[in-house]
């Protein structure tokens, strides 16, 4: 993201989000899915903030939801109830009645036990449940254990071998209304050739189905487009035109059957930094620390999966150092980059930590009874 448009006071630690990269980046969504009619669907888990949920629901997208509030949030952001599927392995009862009560697209099961209780819960309120399949397809997404969902270790979804006994069973139920199949394999996956593993297997799995004289309307490729964090100046679109061509090209859909994506980190990532300023510059024995103001509990993702984000002083101009860029938190762990080059640095310099845009906000905590970081925009929002 570019800082020219920054406040000349900024509070910090803060999350900074610039609404015009937002923009471009829906545009770019749009024109690259749209020749194909694909139906996006954000994924809320990403950022909920609901200044940019508001911005993103203008352009048509559907959302993606992993609990009953995310899904008020989408619903009071302006998605439509017909656009929202509502995904993940631990659906609670309530949970599962008001997506009910709201009427939402489609239920992404994840079990034979959650897909028996919501048979119960629409049977007893007198409704159908539409629902998709989540298929652990076992594909190797090659991205960080934490974030791999599509292997048969990880708990996600119903594993090939399951697929055949659930399906008889689940047609069997009267209050559900199987609709679809969905995937979802992973996250900050940047090599195309995964998501061909996952459509040819996805043509094998519909082979199969077709076998059986089973055809679904909807099939569901989740997310998991990945960004560059590495350059985030030369780089501040994802490459969503790749992305859909590679699904357009390997995918085998059937007639009128109608193809869904739930995309998260690729369309927000980019769009929000972390703002943070230096309280001190320590000397150790064989490095210097930066100690920021923000720490783990504003921006987990470098302490929980050695995520690298980039770095910059935007206060220095001076010769450049390497820094331990850290935060105020007692652990080890609180620390967003090692040996990090940054022009000589002093106390009150502002430092930008980049592409925090995705699972930055949402996964901020308390932690150590800190405050959270407030979000500032670019531009005040035109409502
Ligand atoms: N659909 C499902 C079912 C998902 O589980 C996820 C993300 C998405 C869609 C959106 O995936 P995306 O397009 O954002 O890759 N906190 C981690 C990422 C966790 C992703 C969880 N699932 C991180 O900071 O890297």
């Amino acid at each position: 993201m570019q800082l020219s448009h920054l406040p000349s006071h900024v509070p910090t630690p803060c999350y900074f989000y610039d609404l015009v990269l937002l923009e471009k980046t829906l545009q770019t969504v749009q024109a690259a899915s749209s020749p194909y009619g694909y139906h996006i669907h954000y994924a809320i888990k990403a950022n909920a903030n609901p200044v940019l949920l508001r911005r993103i629901s203008r352009y048509g997208l559907g959302a993606d939801c992993v609990s009953g509030n995310e899904i008020q949030r989408a619903l009071e952001c302006g998605f439509p109830a017909d656009g929202i599927v509502y995904a993940g392995v631990g659906k609670s009862d309530i949970e599962i009645e008001q997506a009910l009560q709201r009427d939402i697209f489609c239920f992404n099961c994840e079990s034979l036990p959650e897909i028996h209780v919501i048979d119960e819960i629409a049977g007893r309120m007198g409704k159908k449940a539409r629902i998709a399949i989540r298929v652990n397809p076992n594909v190797d997404a090659h991205t960080h254990h934490y974030i791999t969902t599509g292997i048969e270790e990880n708990k996600f979804g119903i594993y090939l071998y399951d697929l055949k006994h659930v399906i008889t069973e689940v047609l069997q139920l009267t209050h559900i209304e199987l609709i679809g199949l969905h995937f979802h394999i992973g996250s900050q996956i940047t090599d195309m050739s995964v998501f061909r593993g996952l459509c040819i297997r996805a043509n094998e799995i519909q082979q199969a189905m077709k076998e059986r004289g089973l055809l679904l309307p909807h099939i569901n490729f989740g997310g998991g487009l990945g960004i560059d964090y590495n350059e985030p100046y030369r780089t501040p679109i994802a490459d969503f035109k790749s992305y859909f061509a590679t699904f357009a090209q390997f995918f085998e859909p059937e007639p009128h059957q109608q193809i869904h994506f739930e995309l998260g980190r690729s369309i927000v990532a980019h769009c929000g930094d972390l703002l943070a300023r230096v309280l001190y510059v320590k000397e150790g024995k064989k490095r210097k620390f930066a100690i920021l103001d923000a720490g783990m509990n504003d921006l987990l993702r470098p302490a929980l999966y050695q995520a690298f984000h980039k770095i910059e002083n935007l206060s220095s101009q001076e010769p450049e150092e390497k820094y331990d860029v850290v935060g105020p938190i007692c652990e080890s762990a609180d620390c967003f980059g090692k040996d990090v080059t940054l022009p000589q640095t002093h106390r009150g310099d502002l430092i930008a930590i980049h592409s925090c845009g995705a699972y930055g906000e949402t996964m901020a905590s308390r932690y150590n009874l800190r405050d959270l970081a407030p979000a500032i925009f670019s531009e005040t929002e035109k409502d």
